[in-house]
């Protein structure tokens, strides 16, 4: 049984608690977060220590494994604090803020030899996952081009200031970009040799990275797309059978639905932003946070190989050969989060090896800088940092 302890009890770990409650070789035995709300609420719940802060959580002899979910800006800390003292770690993406901090994490995990993993990334998307094995049969022939194109409300969710910083993290690229170039990493193979990409700020009143178009080239010639709009207008859930990233039925288009999210937000001022984040993203109680049992889908990914191509469907998988079009199903009952989970336990337990690792999550935080340096270059940049999905 893995004991684990839980830093952060915000919007991230509440979409991965179900689960860790599910998963019958991990146990939550201690939590910690500076909100005294979401630790006397977890408390209450879990009949476990609570503490302030994520660096008491990496120093108690009872804990195996640590679970960061803080703010991106105090990943980096939190990370090498629970690695120096000998914890697992599974921290939300992004690992950190740049390149070298990152290797710096992953040189010291597997100095420590405990296991580092980041996640949860829509790569764990069971049908991008049936996606990546199709391809890695080869019955389609090679892959050539991936896309994925997500238009969604973002930038106008109720956010902290902190998050319009992209220095710190803010913004689509490294929140939203992040999921896309990992699919698409996924997919490929891995190996991303060059970026070019034009991101956009469209909105001064919310000053980060809101959009972005991204032109990706793998080392063997495969090519891609990640094209992100989170302005709330068209959102790609239209695509995508009415049906968005967590499964849920977006029904966006409705009055007064429509545009209610950038309205609402236009009208706060920033305390009462903030009021509005914490009050949709704290840890309230279990009751409120069972997993969605339908499939996700992270916009809408166009899988193309030789002889096929390869979408999602709200059931699984279309699958378009030479001679027919072959539907998957997938189950619904296993979500991204208890693929996250399942990966962690397992690496820990050294039952299998980890894809999601510190390098290749490295490799995706790579990405995300060289598509906000290119767009602010207007030229190509090339990677030094890129993984495999095998063979390591
Ligand atoms: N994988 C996903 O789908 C996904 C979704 C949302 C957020 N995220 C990532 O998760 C991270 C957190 O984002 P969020 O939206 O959940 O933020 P949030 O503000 O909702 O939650 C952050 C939590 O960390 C706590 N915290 C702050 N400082 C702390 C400290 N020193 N020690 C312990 N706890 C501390 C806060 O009180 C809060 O409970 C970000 O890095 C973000 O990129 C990932």
């Amino acid at each position: 049984m893995i004991r684990l302890g839980v830093a952060g009890l915000g919007t991230a770990f509440c979409k991965m608690l179900p689960a860790f409650l599910k998963h019958p070789g991990i146990r939550m035995v201690a939590a910690a977060s500076p909100v005294e709300e979401e630790r006397t609420n977890f408390a209450r719940d879990f009949d476990v220590p609570v503490y302030h802060d994520a660096e008491e959580l990496a120093e108690l002899s009872n804990v195996d494994a640590l679970y960061i979910s803080t703010p991106t800006p105090l990943h980096a800390e939190h990370v090498a604090c629970a690695l120096r003292n000998g914890k697992h770690v599974l921290v939300e993406k992004p690992l950190s803020l740049d390149v070298d901090t990152a290797l710096a994490l992953v040189q010291m995990a597997e100095q420590q030899g405990v296991i580092l993993l980041v996640g949860h990334s829509h790569s764990f998307d069971p049908p991008i996952q049936e996606i990546r094995r199709i391809v890695e049969t080869g019955r389609l022939g090679r892959v050539r081009m991936i896309h994925n194109w997500c238009y969604s409300d973002w930038i106008y969710r109720p956010r902290l200031p902190d998050e319009f910083n992209t220095a710190l993290g803010g913004g689509v690229v490294f929140r939203q970009g992040a999921h896309q170039f990992d699919i698409i990493r996924l997919i490929g193979g891995g190996l991303v040799r060059s970026v070019r990409a034009t991101t956009g700020i469209w909105d001064g009143s919310r000053p980060t990275e809101g959009a972005h178009t991204v032109f990706l080239e793998f080392t063997d010639g495969t090519v891609a797309t990640a094209v992100y709009n989170g302005y709330d207008h068209f959102h790609s859930s239209e695509l995508t059978f009415g049906l968005g990233e967590w499964g849920e039925v977006d029904d966006y288009r409705a009055m007064p639905q429509y545009g209610r999210q950038r309205r609402q937000v236009q009208l706060a001022d920033t305390q009462t932003e903030v009021q509005m984040k914490r009050s949709r993203a704290g840890y309230c109680s279990t009751a409120q946070y069972a997993a969605v049992e339908r499939l996700p889908l992270f916009g809408m990914t166009m899988v193309s190989c030789e002889n096929g191509d390869i979408r999602q469907t709200p059931q699984g998988l279309a699958v378009y050969g030479d001679r027919e079009i072959e539907y998957l199903h997938l189950p619904e009952n296993v979500t991204a989060h208890d693929s996250v989970v399942s990966e962690f336990h397992d690496a820990i337990e050294g039952i299998r090896c980890p894809i999601h690792d510190g390098r290749w999550a490295l490799a995706t935080l790579e990405v995300c800088l060289a598509v906000l340096d290119s767009s602010k270059q207007q030229k190509e940049v090339f990677l030094q940092h890129q993984v495999g999905v095998s063979g390591r």
